[in-house]
Order: structure tokens, then C-alpha cells, then sequence
């Protein structure tokens, strides 16, 4: 993994020059393409700090990157910001995920949830296309510590859900209720699985184990695609982990969800989708005929200044000094937890991830909401509370929170006394 790090000034030079590419509306006779460049009144061109800001400039240039870029042809008059979307996919996929050169394509997606249904619609068409699987025939294989996107897509796309036990204190799944869940399904008439992998879950920050699951998986001579959701992870993972097995080096994946809009700190807008070439053409829509390229994304329209604001904060950093970002918080969420363990206060944490879950029953709920602790569940009472250790926090606010949960403690003490 090695990319530069660039000066602000090599990486204005280089948007403005890819804008210079893109045709601009304000110059050329652009009659027939129904987008423009931002209301002016708002959005004006010659605001001097423009000169220093290229994601602003892309963004009131307001280039449209419908399409996928990786594949060949797209709309013309976009080609220099397109070719940025273009190096970030390559940046991801083969700097980040260690993918074979141009050998996978890619795009920024609206988020995570667009990115995972993407794959669920790409596999289905694809056992449906090479396989002539009927519909009732196609289930998606996710555990229950999976983020609700993955419920979202399998009920859009009509696909039956097989949601896999986790054990409550690892986290991990449930080797023998994925045994278990396969056999039946296949006796109830299901024959392809579309199986989520999380590099790492929302609420826990747990990984889970593909090497286990795709053992058994191909031990099972079942007919599978596997998808990796690491929208949570996949800017962290790959950085704090020694020989990640969460590469397109490991065969048994074939598509990756991450999300700069997370971890990366990039504007929303910014899940990025990954796939092995020869996949995005399962959800090509023919119909699409006014765009070039046909488009092969389920969201359309979206803005090309997100897939700048990706590349320019990757640059910003190399990957030397996004790696030593990561080791900080990472770093981080370990004082937290040495903390946590020395009040005796129970969690789950992997420690190749910056998420803490607190055991509810170990923590006020006053003081888990003072500090904004997510729990697993607003509607029902809350088994766990979790911190996300992010850049904005800081060792003060740590400080005192530890320092609360120590006199909670002693009040506790107290009382059973
Ligand atoms: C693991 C995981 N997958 C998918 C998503 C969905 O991402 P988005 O909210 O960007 O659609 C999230 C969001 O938290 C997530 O944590």
C-alpha cells in the first residue's frame, strides 16, 4: 500500500486541471444536457477563495459522474473529474484492497446502504442470468450484528433473508446455525447464496471471520458470491490490521462497500462500491440510451465534486500518514478500554477497530446519554451502549467520562453497602 502525499498546491493543480477538462457550461454551447452549473446567486464563480478550494470549484462547476467510469464510455463533457473517480477506484481497489491492476471496477455511491444493495441487485441478476435461478431460488446469508441496509436490500430485490446467530459475547457467528440455516434452505428449495461478509458491524466493530465461513461455505459445495460490507471498516481495517484477509487477494470475495462519508471524514455522499470486472455488466439498464456508456448504478445522477473530495483527502494524507492516523485512534480506543477494564466494567471490542460496546447493565443510562453512547436499540431496553472513537474527540472529554463512570461506581459501592 503506497500512495503520495501531495501538497494543497499540487492538489488544487491537479482538480482545476481536470475541471479544465470537463466542458465547462459557462463557456461552451452546451444545448442539450439538462443540468447547469450552480444558481449563481448563491453559488458565485468569482469568489476569491474559489482560487484555493477545488472541491468548492467542483462542486458549483457541478459536473454529473452518472454512469460507471471504470467501464469504458461515459458522458464526454465530464472526462477530467470522471478521471479522477476513475484513480480513486483504482486507488481503493488496488493500493487499499491489494485488487490485480484495472482488474475491478467501481463508483461512488451515494453511501454504504447504496453500495451493499448494489451487490445484492448485481448477484441476483447474475444467478439469474447464468444460472436461470428463479427468485424464490436466491438468498442473501448475513448475521444479525449486520447493518439493516442488508434487510432493506434483500426486501427490495424480493430475495429470501437468512439472518445467521451470533454468540452474544464474541460476536462472531454461529458456525453450526450457518450450517444448519444452509441445509435447510437447500432442502426448502433455495440454491444460490449471496453472502454478506462485515469488515466490521456498526454497533460492535466486529469482524467476521470469512476464513471459518468460506470453509465451510465451499466445503458445502454450494453455489455462492460473496460480498464484503465494509462501509464501517474499510478505511480503518485495512490500515491497522497485519495481512488483512479482507483483500481481492482472498478469491472468495468478489464486491466491497466502503465509505469515505465515515472514517474518512469526506462530505456524505461518499460510499464507494468495488467489484471484479466482468460483474457491473448484470445490472447494465439498456434503457438508459441518452446516457454514454449505458448507466450501471442504481442511484443515476450524483455529483462528481464527492469522488474529488475522496482523492483530495486520500492525497492529503499518503497512505503513510492515513496509516498513522488509524494507529492514533486506534491507539486511542485501547486507553479507553484499559480504562474500562480497570473499573470492571464489561465490553466488547476488536482490537483492529476503534468501536467500544459497553455491557448496559455496567453503565448509567444518564451518564451514556450525557456522552451521546449509541445503544443497540431505542425501542427496546438497551443490552449495550457504544463509543466510536473519532478525530473529534479528545482525552479530555475521555477524562471526565471515566472519571463519571468512576463515581458511579462508588455510588454503587455504596449502596450495597
Ligand atoms: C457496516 C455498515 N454498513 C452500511 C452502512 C450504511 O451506510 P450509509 O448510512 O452511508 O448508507 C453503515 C452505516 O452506519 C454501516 O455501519
Amino acid at each position: 500500500m503506497n500512495w503520495p502525499k501531495l501538497t494543497s498546491d499540487s492538489i488544487n493543480k491537479k482538480i482545476t486541471e481536470a475541471l479544465n477538462r470537463n466542458v465547462n457550461y459557462r463557456k461552451a454551447p452546451i444545448l442539450g444536457i439538462p443540468a447547469t452549473y450552480l444558481d449563481s446567486e448563491v453559488f458565485y464563480e468569482d469568489a476569491p477563495f474559489l482560487e484555493d478550494a477545488p472541491f468548492l470549484k467542483t462542486l458549483i462547476a457541478n459536473p454529473n459522474h452518472i454512469g460507471c467510469h471504470t467501464l469504458s464510455g461515459s458522458e464526454k463533457i465530464f472526462k477530467g473529474t470522471q478521471e479522477i473517480e476513475i484513480e480513486l477506484i483504482r486507488l481503493c481497489a488496488e493500493q487499499i484492497f491489494e485488487g490485480a491492476p484495472e482488474e475491478q471496477d467501481g463508483y461512488v455511491a451515494s453511501g454504504g446502504t447504496e453500495a451493499n444493495i448494489q451487490a445484492l441487485w448485481m448477484y441476483r441478476n447474475y444467478f439469474i442470468e447464468e444460472f436461470n435461478a428463479g427468485i424464490n431460488e436466491i438468498a442473501v446469508v448475513y448475521s444479525t450484528d449486520s447493518h439493516y441496509s442488508l434487510h432493506k436490500g434483500t426486501d427490495l430485490l424480493n430475495l429470501t433473508p437468512i439472518v445467521l446467530k451470533v454468540d452474544e459475547q464474541t460476536r462472531e457467528i454461529i458456525l453450526s446455525d450457518l450450517s444448519s440455516q444452509i441445509d435447510e434452505s437447500l432442502k426448502n428449495g433455495i440454491r444460490y447464496f449471496i453472502i454478506n461478509m462485515n469488515c466490521s458491524t456498526t454497533m460492535f466493530g466486529s469482524v467476521d471471520d470469512i476464513v471459518k465461513v468460506t470453509e465451510l461455505l465451499n466445503e458445502k459445495n454450494i453455489v455462492y458470491k460473496l460480498h464484503v460490507d465494509a462501509a464501517f471498516g474499510g478505511f480503518i481495517y485495512s490500515f491497522s490490521k497485519v495481512n488483512s484477509v479482507y483483500t481481492f487477494k482472498n478469491l472468495n470475495i468478489t464486491s466491497i462497500t466502503i465509505d469515505g462519508h465515515k472514517m474518512l471524514q469526506t462530505p456524505y455522499g461518499t460510499g464507494i462500491f468495488l467489484v471484479r470486472k466482468g460483474f457491473m455488466k448484470y445490472v447494465k439498464n439498456t434503457k438508459a440510451q441518452y446516457v454514454p456508456g449505458a448507466d450501471h448504478t442504481l442511484c443515476g445522477s450524483r455529483s462528481g465534486a464527492n469522488a474529488v473530495a475522496v482523492w483530495m483527502i486520500l492525497h492529503t494524507h499518503g497512505s503513510d500518514g492515513w496509516r498513522s492516523k488509524i494507529r492514533s485512534l486506534i491507539d486511542l480506543t485501547t486507553d479507553v478500554c484499559c480504562k474500562l477494564n480497570a473499573l470492571g466494567i464489561r465490553f466488547f471490542r476488536n482490537p483492529d477497530i476503534n468501536i467500544i460496546a459497553i455491557n448496559a447493565e455496567d453503565i448509567s443510562k444518564e451518564v451514556a446519554e450525557k456522552y451521546f453512547l449509541v445503544p443497540d436499540s431505542y425501542e427496546h431496553k438497551p443490552k449495550w451502549w457504544k463509543i466510536v472513537v473519532m478525530p473529534h474527540i479528545s482525552r479530555g472529554v475521555i477524562d471526565e467520562f471515566i472519571n463519571e463512570l468512576k463515581s458511579m461506581n462508588k455510588k454503587a459501592c455504596n449502596v450495597n453497602l
